[in-house]
This record gives structure tokens, C-alpha cells and sequence, in this order.
């Protein structure tokens, strides 16, 4: 059956470990696989802007042999004139994936329905999970393992959050998600990743109180207070996250050597401090450049067991 990657508990917590894994391998020599190699194409589709996410895919896809059709979804038939079904029975007869940023995790849901061949989620209003291979990569990295390190997020309830919740119970994280109660992640979320946690041995927790919350922390992540589609909500958000800033002094009361991830773009002085988000214990741009080899090792995987 062919395998899609709509959410990050699509794959196995052994799977993700095996996609990381492939990751690391690709890193140290990134142009030892060929996987689409003929060529095939890939498409990947934006309904929303992006750079980080438009970048990686098509340098990975052209690493891996292939060409990337970056599909700009205002310029396509999608949506008002054709059905993502339809779209999908189209696409599947010309790409060897398909990558789509999007906004209703539903549509993405349709998209693979109808595709027989890998439907990935490059973003979506419920979840990043490309992202979070990418940050489970860098914490790896910087730390030697993921299992047993306390990962706390900071910020709104949204995408980032709900994906740090799931792949980090996989990953046998300790996973605290500190918002305004306003903004707390989404039940059933943190439901799916505390039932998932009882497996690996990680945990998940929310809480509303950041000073109480990063306590021997080892990574603290924060995101974007106003995400792609919230923009007329700015100035109630920017008032409500008063208090959630990832400043030095919050960073102070983690773990001495803890470090820090935002999956970008950053805004300074409003999820982030300047002082923090260009300081030492920042690994962001390790982080941004994780995606090209994750989102690789993510290809390969799905292209091994395509149809
Ligand atoms: N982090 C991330 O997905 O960045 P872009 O929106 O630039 O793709
Ligand atoms: N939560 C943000 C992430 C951007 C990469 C958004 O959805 O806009």
C-alpha cells in the first residue's frame, strides 16, 4: 500500500527513527542516492508562501536525481475550478510524489484518498511534521540522543506545536506545551500524543506557566505568535502572548546547556528575543538547513514503498 505523510504519526515511532536515521547517512553524502533517477518528477504545490520548505524540497528532489515542479496553487486549476480528487488522479499519473502546503488537513487527507502515489505535508493548519524531522534531526545532533530529553515548546497551540506534541512522544520525549490557556493545543492532540508517549516512554504535558514549565529543560522551542492565514488576529495575539516570550531570562532557568529551535521565520522581540534567537545556544540555522537532508530521507522512505 502506497504510504502518505499527512501527520507525524503517519509512520511508526521505529519508522521515524529509521527516517532519521537514513537522514544522518545523507548528510554525510549527500548525493549518494539516486532514488528518482530517470527522471521523475515531483511535484510541490503552495497554498500558502514559503521559503525554507520551497527550497528543500526542490534542492532534495534535484539531489535525489529528480526535478522538482514547484506548483504555485493560485496559478493551477486547484480549488475553485477543480477538486483536489481530481487533482490527485491527474497528478498521479505524471509525479513520483506529491508535496502540498496547504491549509485543511482534510484536503490533504482527499489528496491522498485519491493518489496512488506519496502525498507528503509540506505544512498544514494541524501539523508540520516535515519540520519536525527536521527537528528531532538537529536535537540529535546537538544532544546524541532524543529519548529522555525534556522538550519544551512555547507559544500558540498551532501546527508547530500539535507536530512537537506527537513526534516528540515518539521520539520518547518529555514533552511539556506551554501557551495562554486561550491557546492551549488541540485535546484530542494531546490525547494522541500522551497515548503514544505510554509507549515509548516519553510524556506530555501542558502548561500555561513558562517560568514553572522550562525547568530542566533541554530544548526549548518556540513559533510564530500569528500564523500564515491569522494575520487580521495580530494585535489581539500579540496582546494575549504577553509573557511567552523566549527571552534570556526564561532561557536562564532551563538546563545550562539547553539549546534552542524555531522553525523560522522568526519575528525578534515578540516568541523570541534578539539576544536569544542570534545567541550561542540557538541552533537554528542547523535546524533550517535539517530540512533538505530530513525531507531526502523522507523521499527515499516513501519512494522504497510506493506501489
Ligand atoms: N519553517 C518553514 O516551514 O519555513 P517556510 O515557511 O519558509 O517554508
Ligand atoms: N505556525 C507557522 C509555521 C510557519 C513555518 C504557520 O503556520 O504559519
Amino acid at each position: 500500500m502506497t504510504r502518505h505523510f499527512l501527520r507525524d504519526d503517519d509512520i511508526s515511532p521505529a519508522e521515524q527513527a529509521e527516517i532519521l536515521q537514513l537522514a544522518v547517512e545523507l548528510k554525510a553524502k549527500p548525493h549518494s542516492r539516486k532514488v528518482f533517477e530517470g527522471p521523475k518528477t515531483v511535484a510541490v504545490i503552495f497554498d500558502k508562501t514559503s521559503t525554507r520548505t520551497r527550497v528543500s524540497f526542490a534542492v532534495g528532489i534535484s539531489d535525489l536525481g529528480g526535478v522538482p515542479l514547484i506548483i504555485d496553487a493560485q496559478g493551477s486549476q486547484m480549488g475553485a475550478k477543480e477538486s483536489v480528487a481530481d487533482t490527485a488522479r491527474v497528478l498521479d499519473r505524471q509525479v513520483a510524489q506529491i508535496v502540498w502546503r496547504t491549509y485543511a488537513q482534510a484536503g490533504l487527507e482527499e489528496m491522498a484518498q485519491n493518489s496512488n502515489v506519496p502525498v507528503i505535508n509540506a505544512l498544514s493548519d494541524d501539523f508540520h511534521p516535515c519540520q519536525l524531522l527536521a527537528d528531532l534531526l538537529t536535537i540529535q545532533e546537538h544532544k546524541g540522543k532524543l529519548a529522555g530529553l525534556k522538550l519544551v515548546y512555547i507559544g500558540d497551540g498551532n501546527n508547530m506545536a500539535n507536530s512537537y506534541l506527537i513526534a516528540g512522544a515518539m521520539a520518547g520525549m518529555h514533552v511539556v506545551a506551554v501557551t495562554p490557556e486561550k491557546y492551549s493545543p488541540a485535546a484530542d492532540v494531546v490525547a494522541k500524543a500522551t497515548q503514544i508517549a505510554a509507549g515509548t516512554g516519553g510524556s506530555v504535558s501542558v502548561s500555561h506557566v513558562p517560568k514553572e514549565a522550562v525547568v530542566d529543560a533541554d530544548v526549548l522551542a518556540t513559533d510564530t505568535w500569528v500564523s500564515m492565514g491569522q494575520e487580521a488576529e495580530k494585535a489581539q495575539r500579540v496582546k494575549d502572548f504577553a509573557g511567552f516570550t523566549i527571552d534570556s531570562e526564561l532561557l536562564k532557568a532551563a538546563k545550562a546547556d539547553a539549546i534552542v529551535l524555531h522553525c523560522l521565520p522568526a519575528y525578534r522581540g515578540y516568541e523570541i528575543s534578539a539576544e536569544v534567537l542570534d545567541g550561542k545556544q540557538a541552533v537554528i540555522w542547523d535546524e533550517a538547513e535539517n530540512r533538505l537532508h530530513a525531507q531526502k530521507a523522507l523521499m527515499v522512505w516513501l519512494d522504497q514503498r510506493a506501489k
